[in-house]
């Protein structure tokens, strides 16, 4: 029997205990994953879901009404662990309020064999650990959760690709798609590569496959989701590769949009770049991290290129595709960062435009190479410098919107705006978020809207 079918007949089992725990407590049993970081957490968590609601676990809209709690976590940066361990500690409470309340800990953070440890020792109510690279097999762990009516702990180091286990997907028009999984890259600063393990991409097949899936099932807009997306099909056979794998997606009919993240500057080829501005349904928009303007912290940080390199790819995405939308990661703060190379990165932030910037404060992340390098800067200099570079990608991100307003554009309407139930809010293939007047029936439709009016991060609009 095959991995797959295995964890199928856990489902099995596991729904069985669950009807026995309902009968006992007089009530149906609800879940509910709580996700923190990144799009492919958000994707893990779905996989979850799947799983949880193919058991048989209903719903929970909040941790107090459910009866299985899962957080499937975040160590990128210091704050993420905090805030879980935030949360972890009001769990003690419900805990024993409702004694059958199963809690689970997954995700990059528990990968940690460090911060598993700790959690065990200091959280003792928590019944379940598991890392990164064995989440396929929720079922088996919970029957054993179930059977043994004890907590647990499993690690594994590394992982392999499971297909066709359920998903119960956030939106019914949107979704993200595994490509690859893992990361070879090693920025000297980052915990991803020792907590998502090595680079691993899914078959081309494989991917298609489960993308005429979706869009069967009615997506529209699909999101393909790497560390480094530019690099997939590395080591594939049949080989493959990203542009390629773009071309094959264009063909697939109710497929209207391609969106995907993250892509590596130093792999971001002019082959790609052809691909892209070739293909009507990838959307304009491009997550680039730039991470420091400074060659020489670029260096230290492991990036494989250049200030100037990097600018030079943002002038031929903008060339290929005057329309396209760019959006970074920025770094302040790493280790014996000077003013200087602050400078850089204020002056590389100012000639790339960019439309958006995510701007962190660097985080010691034990483990990593960036970890051993010694640094002296005062906090406060840092948050100062931190500060600058924001207000400077802020600027330029609001003088970049101006530029669509009064534009026509296609937007996918996502929802119904959230402080005025008779506006919706959808998103241009920029990635901007656009307000319009409407209702819930337009979700999930893409509709040509004029955006009225630029407010810096979001427009206002009206159909065309
Ligand atoms: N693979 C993606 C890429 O290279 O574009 C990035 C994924 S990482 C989850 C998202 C962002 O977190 C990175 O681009 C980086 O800016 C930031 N980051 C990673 N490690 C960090 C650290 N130790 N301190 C602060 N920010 C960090
Ligand atoms: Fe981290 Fe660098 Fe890999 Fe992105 S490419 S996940 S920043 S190691
Ligand atoms: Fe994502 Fe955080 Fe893991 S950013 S890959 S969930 S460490």
């Amino acid at each position: 029997m095959d991995e797959i079918q295995t964890q199928y007949q856990f489902m099995e089992e596991a729904a069985g205990y669950l009807r026995d725990i309902e009968s006992e407590i007089g009530h149906s049993l609800r879940a509910i994953v709580v996700t923190f970081g990144c799009q492919m957490n958000e994707r893990d968590s779905e996989k979850l879901r799947g799983i949880l609601f193919r058991i048989g676990y209903g719903e929970a809209q909040s941790e107090e009404e459910a009866d299985l709690i899962i957080y499937n976590t975040c160590t990128v940066r210091e704050n993420a662990d905090v805030r879980v361990f935030g949360r972890l500690g009001v769990l003690k409470s419900l805990k024993r309020e409702k004694p059958h309340l199963i809690i689970g800990l997954c995700g990059c953070m528990m990968q940690d064999g460090e911060t598993a440890d700790l959690v065990k020792k200091k959280y003792p109510h928590v019944d379940l650990i598991f890392g990164t690279h064995n989440q396929h097999k929720l079922a088996e762990y919970l029957v054993k959760v179930f059977r043994e009516k004890g907590s647990f702990e499993i690690w594994s180091e590394s992982g392999g690709i499971y297909e066709n286990l359920p998903v119960s997907r956030k939106y019914p028009f949107k979704s993200g798609l595994n490509i690859m999984y893992g990361c070879n890259n090693f920025c000297s600063y980052c915990i991803v590569p020792y907590v998502r393990g090595r680079e691993r991409s899914r078959k081309l097949e494989d991917i298609l496959r489960e993308a005429e899936g979706l869009c069967a099932d009615g997506v529209k807009e699909i999101m393909l989701l790497g560390q480094n997306v530019n690099s997939y099909g590395r080591g594939l056979d049949p080989p493959a590769s990203f542009p390629e794998l773009l071309g094959e997606l264009q063909k697939i009919e109710g497929l209207k949009r391609i969106r995907f993240m993250s892509s590596h500057p130093k792999d971001l080829s002019d082959e790609l770049m052809e691909a892209m501005a070739g293909n009507d349904k990838v959307c304009r928009h491009i997550h680039l991290a730039m991470q420091s303007g400074s060659t020489e912290i670029l260096k230290k940080m492991n990036r494989h290129y250049s200030k100037d390199d990097y600018l030079e790819v943002i002038d031929k995405l903008r060339r290929a595709m005057p329309d396209i939308a760019i959006t970074t990661d920025i770094i302040v703060g790493f280790p014996g960062e000077t003013e200087e190379d602050v400078c850089q990165t204020i002056d590389a932030a100012e000639r790339a435009r960019f439309d958006g910037a995510f701007t962190f404060i660097y985080s010691k992340r034990h483990g990593t190479p960036a970890a051993k390098m010694q640094d002296d800067t005062p906090k406060e200099v840092i948050q100062e410098r931190f500060d600058r570079v924001l207000s400077v990608v802020r600027k330029t991100a609001e003088e970049q919107a101006k530029r669509f307003e009064g534009a026509v554009l296609p937007v996918l309407v996502e929802s119904v705006n959230r402080s005025d139930s008779k506006m919706v809010t959808g998103r241009i293939p920029q990635n901007h978020t656009v307000h319009l007047k409407g209702s819930a029936d337009l979700i999930g439709n893409i509709l040509n809207v004029r955006l009225d009016r630029s407010m810096g991060f979001y427009y206002i609009g009206s159909e065309a």
